[in-house]
């Protein structure tokens, strides 16, 4: 697969929880991947991860020539880089590591090798600065899990070249992702902070009793998070306008929701609101086991994917 990228062969760095949902979506794309992680018993891991991924990516669709025995697991950091030719980093989220980490890979790998690095929230100005080739260093955010969501960050640090990046989201939109390419270094980067935009209001209503726990799952699960699902929150900004679509909206609408950004909380994370959290999701989800519900969860995702691809307008 990807023979438009000419990439074959992928090393997967850290294979947790984010490195082995990688790891088994190359593998679905038909793709080599070379794996490692210093871990004791992180073979045996992956290797569970992947086969517990895999039912789900036999259903959203094998690419030609994709296999398990397509898999390989190296004991040093040096043998999984031979021969890749794209790296997927996904080490603990510690700046100093990653620098470390970053440093010996540059070294190891040829210099025209892209090396992504999975980082929630670092930025790669800091990590490839330690890089002897800073220019092949670029950030590829997946969702969790990367198996299954489409969305992958893609953002050039400073010394980041245009063409790694453009390489690195040929390489993804190639593989079945939806890359973005946000131009500037935020903390967080951008889907995140739009998720913390929200818990941050979610913490603050529950912290002055304004509403439970579940009152707030449901207000998003049964109202606006339907339509984000389908559709990202300016489009459907736009389709609250009416004829007079996003313009008539914010003159029409626009002094309110200023007025509401004005009033949003603060919340700290006391020992007591996180209790107060804690006791609202146990209730919320008694007798309900988590396995199932990630099941059931993975299985509607797939199904909204599967919908939205068929539906021509959903941009
Ligand atoms: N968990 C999420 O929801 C999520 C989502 C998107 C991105 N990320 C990012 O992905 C990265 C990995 O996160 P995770 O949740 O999989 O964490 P994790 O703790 O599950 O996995 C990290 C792995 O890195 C391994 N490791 C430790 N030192 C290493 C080294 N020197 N070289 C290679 N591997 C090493 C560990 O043994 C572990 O298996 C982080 O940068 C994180 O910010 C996480």
């Amino acid at each position: 697969m990807s023979t438009e990228t000419g990439i074959k062969r992928v090393a997967v760095v850290g294979t947790g929880v984010i490195g082995a949902s990688w790891a088994a979506y190359f593998l679905a794309q038909g793709l080599q991947v070379s794996a490692t992680d210093p871990a004791p018993g992180a073979r045996e891991r992956l290797t569970e991860a992947v086969l517990r991924h895999w039912p789900t990516l036999v259903e959203s669709g094998l690419e030609t020539g994709a296999s398990f025995d397509n898999l390989s697991f190296h004991d040093t950091l040096e043998a999984a880089l031979e021969g890749a030719q794209f790296v997927q980093e996904n080490g603990p989220e510690r700046a100093d590591l990653k620098l470390a980490l970053f440093a010996r890979m540059d070294a190891a790998l040829d210099q025209n090798v892209v090396i992504a690095s999975s980082s929630s929230g670092l930025l790669m100005s800091d990590v490839q600065a330690a890089c002897r080739h800073p220019e092949r260093v670029v950030l590829g955010h997946p969702f969790n899990p990367p198996h299954l969501i489409p969305l992958v960050e893609v953002i050039g640090g400073r010394r980041t070249s245009a063409e790694t990046i453009q390489r690195t989201l040929d390489f993804y939109r190639a593989i079945g992702k939806r890359p973005i390419n946000p131009k500037k270094e935020v903390k967080g980067h951008i889907a995140n902070r739009l998720q913390a935009a929200l818990w941050r209001e979610a913490f603050h209503l529950v912290a002055i009793g304004a509403a439970s726990v579940s009152d707030i799952d449901d207000a998003i699960a049964y109202g606006p998070g339907l339509r984000w699902a389908v559709m990202g929150p300016f489009a459907n900004l736009h389709l609250s306008g009416g004829e007079g679509g996003m313009r008539h909206l914010l003159d029409h609408l626009g002094g309110p929701i200023e007025s509401w950004w004005g009033d949003l909380g603060m919340p700290v994370l006391t020992p007591e609101l996180k209790q107060k959290v804690v006791d609202g999701i146990d209730t919320e989800l008694a007798n309900r086991s988590d396995t199932q519900i990630t099941t059931e969860r993975d299985e509607l995702i797939l199904a909204m994917l599967r919908a939205k691809a068929a539906a021509a307008s959903i941009p």
